[in-house]
C-alpha cells in the first residue's frame, strides 16, 4: 500500500484484483490531484476507484471530464444518468445482466475513458459492474489464436431506442491509443429473446460453422475470473475506466435498488 500526499491530505492506494486500484482520499477534492497523475494510474491500473472525494454537481462533474479530453454528447446530455427503470426502453436501465462491450461502439469517436460517479448505492441488490481486461486475454493468448483473432472483424447492430444505435465495424484486434499494446474489441451479441433491444453480431473472417462456437468460447474466455474485476458499488464512489483495454458488463440485480449513477464518456 502506498501512500502520497495532496494539497488536502494523504491518499491511500489499495490494489485491487486481479486489477485495479483503489484510492482512499480523507477531505481530498479530485481537482487536488494533478489530471496527468490520474491518468497515468488509470493506464496502469485500468480501473480507478476514488474513495472519499465528495462528488461533484451534474455540471461540475461533466467540466471536470473535459480536463482529460473531448466530453462525447449525447442527446440527453453530457451526463447520462444510469438509474433502473420498472419499464425501461433499453436494457441499460433495466434490471437484469448487461453482457460484455465497450461503450461507444455506436458512436463515431471511440471513447478512452469513462468516468462514474454513484450517487446512490443499495449493495445488497447486486449489480456489480464487471470489467474484464482484454489486454491480458490477449497476452495470454497462444500464437495461433492470436493469428486467428488478427483476420477477425464483426459488424454489430442495434436500434437506436434510447440514447444510441446503428450500425458498427471493428476489427477484433486493434492497438490501445495511450499504451500502444493489443486491445481486443468484444461486445457480446444480446439475444432478442431476452434482451430489450438485442445487439447482433456478423462475423467476418472464419468459416460461418465456426461462428457460433467463437463467439461462445470468446464470451468465456473473458469472463474468466482471471480476467474480471468485479466492482461492487458503494455510495460515493468515482471511478475511472480504460475503455479500449477493458470491455464491461453488469451483474442482474437481486432486488430492489435505489442505485443511481452518472456516466461521462471522454474521447
Ligand atoms: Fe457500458
Amino acid at each position: 500500500m502506498a501512500t502520497g500526499t495532496t494539497g488536502a491530505g494523504a491518499l491511500r492506494h489499495i490494489p485491487l484484483l486481479p486489477f485495479g486500484r483503489i484510492v482512499e482520499a480523507d477531505g481530498a477534492r479530485i481537482t487536488d490531484i494533478p489530471t496527468e497523475k490520474l491518468l497515468r494510474w488509470t493506464e496502469e491500473s485500468r480501473v480507478l476507484v476514488l474513495r472519499g472525494f465528495p462528488l461533484l454537481e451534474k455540471q461540475e462533474f461533466a467540466d471536470y471530464c473535459r480536463t482529460w479530453g473531448e466530453v462525447l454528447k449525447w442527446d440527453a446530455g453530457e451526463v447520462i444518468d444510469l438509474i433502473v427503470e420498472e419499464n425501461p426502453k433499453n436494457y441499460l436501465f433495466a434490471s437484469g445482466d448487461v453482457p460484455f462491450h465497450w461503450d461507444g461502439a455506436f458512436v463515431e469517436a471511440d471513447p478512452r475513458f469513462f468516468f462514474f460517479q454513484c450517487l446512490d448505492a443499495t449493495p445488497q441488490a447486486g449489480g456489480e459492474t464487471v470489467f474484464s481486461d482484454t489486454t491480458a486475454a490477449y497476452r495470454d493468448a497462444d500464437p495461433e489464436t492470436r493469428r486467428r483473432w488478427a483476420g477477425i472483424s464483426i459488424t454489430y447492430t442495434t436500434d437506436k431506442v434510447t440514447h444510441y444505435g446503428g450500425e458498427v465495424t471493428e476489427n477484433m484486434v486493434a492497438q490501445h491509443p495511450g499504451t500502444g499494446v493489443p486491445v481486443l474489441r468484444f461486445a457480446e451479441p444480446l439475444d432478442p429473446a431476452k434482451y430489450k433491444n438485442p445487439v447482433y453480431a456478423t462475423v467476418h473472417g472464419i468459416d460461418p460453422s465456426e461462428v457460433e462456437d467463437f463467439l461462445t468460447t470468446t464470451a468465456e474466455l473473458l469472463h474468466r475470473p482471471e480476467y474480471c474485476y468485479v466492482h461492487a458499488w458503494e455510495r460515493g464512489d468515482i471511478v475511472i475506466a480504460d475503455n479500449f483495454a477493458l470491455v464491461h458488463g453488469r451483474n442482474a440485480f437481486r432486488g430492489p435498488t435505489t442505485r443511481h449513477l452518472q456516466r461521462v464518456e471522454v474521447i
